[in-house]
């Protein structure tokens, strides 16, 4: 007999991983195995690619209903509201980035999932934390609300593997840069932002100062450490929900010089407003030792082969006329 195949739902699926990953998901496991939800309903062409169940994670009794009803045994959850946008709207960044986890988690023990995937984000640091190489172990003690929610959300998926047994998994994604779905309201989307307006006006107004240098990563390796995690064997993690997990890091102004060597004309304005103190806060460079010790993480990408990929990715969404 065949295994029986995993059913895997996807919270948030919607959004700038979330589109990707599900893509990723039905790959390996199989279209109707993978159920994608979110608060909103997807574009037609999402709708078109595999199930989808309109689905609120503050809602654990709709929650538990989907778990239940399609027999899942692990979910991805992605769901949160992110650094910018929740400055602006702190308590519905409260209300879905803890409240939302607690609820998937609750419900993860409840029916006895075989797995929980919870990713946190380089924003679980603050000005205390040191900036450069940051360590796995250290201070966290961010001023954000997404931050803060983060650290929460680090701590709970902790508690409920040594207090429940469950399975639960986490990483600190740095801003990730990708080209099919936008960033939905963070710190970091200047480093997707820029590469849209230079191929379509070849210039751009960043939102943080030129000297600003960050942690991002590539969509691929995003998607590739999120499922090399979720495949990793479970006895040699001794880290669950908070892995540093790093791959370039850059300053906006050095990433306006890399597009420039295919965009020679690229003018970049630099216009900080208030995303510039979110960014001070964070670090500058992370230390993946014990995500690379664990489970065997290396990404593939850096600032010259991600931005030569984008560039090519964008330029030809141009030419099919698909720009947003
Ligand atoms: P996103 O903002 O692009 O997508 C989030 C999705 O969650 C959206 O589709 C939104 O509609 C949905 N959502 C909001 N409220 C909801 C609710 N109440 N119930 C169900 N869905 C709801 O975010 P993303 O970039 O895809 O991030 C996914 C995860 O990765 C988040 O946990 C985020 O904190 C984390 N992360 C992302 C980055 C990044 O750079 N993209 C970096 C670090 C961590
Ligand atoms: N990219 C995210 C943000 O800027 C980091 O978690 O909010």
């Amino acid at each position: 007999m065949p295994p029986k195949p995993i059913k895997i739902l996807v919270t948030g699926a919607g959004g700038q991983i979330g589109t990707e990953l599900v893509r990723a998901l039905r790959q390996r496991h199989g279209r109707d195995n993978v159920t994608a939800t979110d608060v909103v309903e997807p574009s037609p062409q999402a709708m078109a690619e595999g199930p989808f169940a309109l689905l609120d994670v503050t809602r654990r009794a709709d929650v538990a209903a989907a778990v239940e009803s399609r027999r899942i045994d692990v979910v991805y959850h992605l769901a949160a509201i992110l650094s910018a946008r929740g400055e602006k709207n702190p308590g519905l960044a409260w209300e879905v980035n803890i409240n939302g986890t607690f609820n998937v988690l609750e419900v993860a023990r409840e029916k006895g999932l075989a797995r929980v995937f919870c990713p946190s984000s380089i924003a679980v640091f603050g000005p205390e934390t040191p900036k450069e190489n940051t360590p796995q172990e250290t201070v966290l003690r961010p001023k954000t609300m997404y931050g803060l929610t983060k650290v929460a959300g680090e701590l709970l998926g902790d508690y409920y593997v040594q207090k429940h047994g469950l399975d639960v998994r986490g990483c600190r994604y740095p801003g990730i840069i990708s080209h099919e779905t936008l960033p939905g309201g963070g710190t970091t989307d200047y480093a997707v932002a820029i590469f849209f307006e230079a191929v379509k006006n070849g210039r751009y107004a960043c939102f943080l100062r030129p000297e600003t240098r960050l942690p991002m990563m590539y969509m691929p390796d995003c998607l590739k450490a999120t499922l090399d995690l979720m495949e990793a064997d479970f006895g040699r993690l001794k880290h669950h929900c908070d892995f540093n997990l790093a791959s370039m890091s850059f300053s906006a102004e050095e990433l306006a010089a890399e597009i420039r060597k295919h965009i020679p004309g690229l003018v970049v304005a630099y216009r900080p407003d208030f995303r510039q103190a979110i960014a001070d806060s964070w670090p500058r460079t992370i230390d993946d030792a014990a995500a690379r010790e664990e489970w065997g993480w290396k990404p593939a990408f850096d600032l010259a082969s991600m931005t030569a990929d984008m560039l090519r990715a964008v330029s030809d969404k141009k030419t099919r006329g698909l720009l947003p």
